[in-house]
């Protein structure tokens, strides 16, 4: 079965791997990464690392059982208790719920693993398909996104509130070290 596992540097061959092969497919909803990315894989890749190192970020692969890699879940510029949510599934696997799954579950990590209380996702409003993942994922629209923010297109801020995803233990303890 599928693992979500958090990012690290044995990942990296199948984290190429997975982005070279969907390159064109992830283009058609999302701007290319552009050359420099494939050209300074490894140095762009250990500067993620190193963002996740600094509690900036928290990176997440979806692992099939031969290693490879079906997806990718990042939870991006952590502050406040609050992180943006971007995700890319490989096409190999797309329509089968593979993202709807991956972003509850991740829902659900990033409310008892980092603590977090609202997660919010952009998305240009073309992409249909990212809509409906997040929809189904208990995210609501909140708002128009700026289209500098989303590659020129103009798009809208899905927001989730995380709170009901904390066990009410948990939530007695985040009560507890806020007074
Ligand atoms: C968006 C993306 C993550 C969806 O991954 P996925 O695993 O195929 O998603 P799921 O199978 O969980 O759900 C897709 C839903 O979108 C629907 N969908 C797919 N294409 C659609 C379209 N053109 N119009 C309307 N709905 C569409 C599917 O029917 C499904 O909904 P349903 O379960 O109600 O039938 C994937 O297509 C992707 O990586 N795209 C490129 C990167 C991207 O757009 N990332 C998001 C940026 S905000």
């Amino acid at each position: 079965m599928p693992e979500l596992q958090r990012l690290h540097a044995g990942h990296a061959p199948a984290v190429l791997a997975f982005e070279l092969a969907n390159r064109a497919y992830f283009a058609a909803s999302v701007p290319d990464r552009g050359d420099d990315f494939f050209d300074q894989f490894t140095d762009r890749y250990n500067a993620l690392l190193a963002e996740q190192e600094a509690g900036i970020c928290a990176f997440h692969v979806l692992v099939a059982e031969d290693g490879s890699v079906l997806g990718r879940f990042n939870l991006v510029d952590i502050e406040d208790h609050t992180a943006e949510l971007g995700y890319r599934v490989a096409q190999d696997v797309a329509g089968r719920g593979v993202a709807t799954a991956t972003v509850r579950e991740l829902c659900q990590l990033a409310a008892a693993q980092y603590r977090l209380r609202t997660l919010r996702a952009a998305t240009v409003r073309q992409n249909a398909a990212s809509q409906r993942v997040l929809t189904k994922a208990g995210f609501v629209p909140v708002g128009p996104a700026d289209p500098a923010h989303l590659g020129g297109e103009p798009g809208t801020w899905y927001q989730r509130d995380l709170v009901h995803a904390i066990s009410p233990v948990d939530r007695l303890r985040e009560g507890r070290g806020h007074r």
